[in-house]
């Protein structure tokens, strides 16, 4: 009997299974206007598509704590009260069709102000609406702008921002709030050496390398109720052993279980296993490429942890659970594909998906 298809309590919020949405960038946010940042019609039929689809949890994709904060002009908002009424209808749309609503807050630091993948990606310029990016050091992400290092004002504004994010995305209803620290976004950029080469409490260490990111859960834990989870995605590894220019090491499997351990005393209940995206790498071919990370942290930190990515069929999905690789797994692309991909799995596995809204589907 599969896992996937049980209960996974969290201090007080019970998720009602163990398929979960990854966060996806749907860049589908208007960039002008009152809209800016706002959920809208589109976001609302996608996100309740595949709520109604099966997942347990729904986490709404990288939403900006400040608006440089955005990969994109066209990215979801919580840097400002009037984002919440859109969010709320999200939210609501999402609990409605069954799932729990989540949301993963975000700061994309040096890689922000990009273009839409669809038009190819890189650098919005200045004159068409980019901005100035961030970072814990002048080095930039090849071929990307180089970032301005911040001061350490400017880490406390953005800390005070994500627990502001966060209280804002409480007012919206959701459930469980994730923190992006992975991809090469703002959190990640400062963990890695070779992004951070900071000499301050900010730099050098793995503890000063880390304090942002136990700073943002403190500020988040401090506002988010006692009852609700906290989540930490993280890249487990940078895909390279080193820069290849001065042999800086980079971030790896090893960092991620101690700050699985730090983030755990800190208020963050689930570590959300990612990986790569700070800098350019070859990434392994092999489909547990990145699940396998996931089990070497949950071993070793004996933290919650969530495995994502090329999970694309039910059986393998069910074996991460049972064989103690994972406590849930995220599902990305497969739900762009097939928004009914958790009831389609339920059905596969012989377990009770959520087919109608207020009745389980006994198949
Ligand atoms: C279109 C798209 C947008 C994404 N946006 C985000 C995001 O907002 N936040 C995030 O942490 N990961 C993001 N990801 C990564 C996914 O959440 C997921 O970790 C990744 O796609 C691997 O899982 P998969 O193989 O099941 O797709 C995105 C991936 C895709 C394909």
């Amino acid at each position: 009997m599969t896992e996937l298809f049980e209960p996974l309590t969290v201090r007080g919020t019970t998720i009602p299974n163990r398929v979960w949405m990854s966060p996806m960038c749907t860049y589908s946010a208007l960039s002008d206007g009152s809209g800016v940042g706002a959920p809208n019609d589109f976001h609302l039929a996608h996100y309740a598509a595949r709520a109604a689809g099966g997942v347990g949890l729904a986490v709404v994709e990288a939403t900006g704590v400040l608006p440089e904060g955005r990969i994109s002009p066209y990215d979801l908002g919580l840097w400002d009260d009037a984002q919440i009424p859109a969010h709320r209808r999200l939210a609501a749309a999402i609990a409605d069709a069954g799932a729990v609503p989540g949301i993963q807050l975000a700061h994309a630091g040096r890689k922000a102000s990009m273009e839409r993948p669809w038009l190819g990606g890189g650098p919005v310029p200045a004159a068409e609406g980019g901005w100035p990016v961030v970072g814990p050091s002048g080095i930039a992400f090849p071929g990307y702008p180089e970032p301005a290092a911040m001061t350490v004002a400017d880490i406390a504004t953005v800390v005070a921002a994500w627990a502001d994010s966060a209280q804002r995305a409480l007012e919206a209803g959701y459930e469980v709030v994730e923190i992006h620290a992975a991809h090469g976004y703002l959190l990640h950029s400062f963990l890695s050496p070779l992004s951070n080469t900071r000499t301050d409490n900010y730099g050098g260490s793995l503890e000063n390398r880390a304090r942002i990111v136990l700073e943002v859960l403190d500020a988040v834990r401090a506002v988010w109720p006692a009852d609700k989870p906290i989540f930490l995605r993280i890249s487990t590894t940078d895909w390279v052993a080193e820069d290849p220019e001065d042999g800086r090491a980079a971030w790896t499997v090893e960092d991620s279980i101690v700050l699985s351990r730090w983030a755990t005393d800190h208020g963050a209940d689930l570590i959300d296993a990612s990986s790569g995206a700070l800098v350019p790498a070859s990434i392994p071919h092999r489909e547990d490429y990145q699940t396998r990370n996931a089990a070497l942290l949950k071993a070793a930190s004996g933290t919650l942890v969530a495995a994502v990515g090329r999970i694309t069929d039910p059986a393998t999905a069910s074996e991460l659970l049972s064989n103690g690789s994972a406590d849930a797994v995220f599902i990305g692309r497969a739900l762009l594909r097939d928004a009914s991909w958790a009831n389609n799995a339920a059905t596969v596995l012989g377990a009770r998906g959520r087919f109608m809204r207020q009745y389980d589907y006994a198949v």
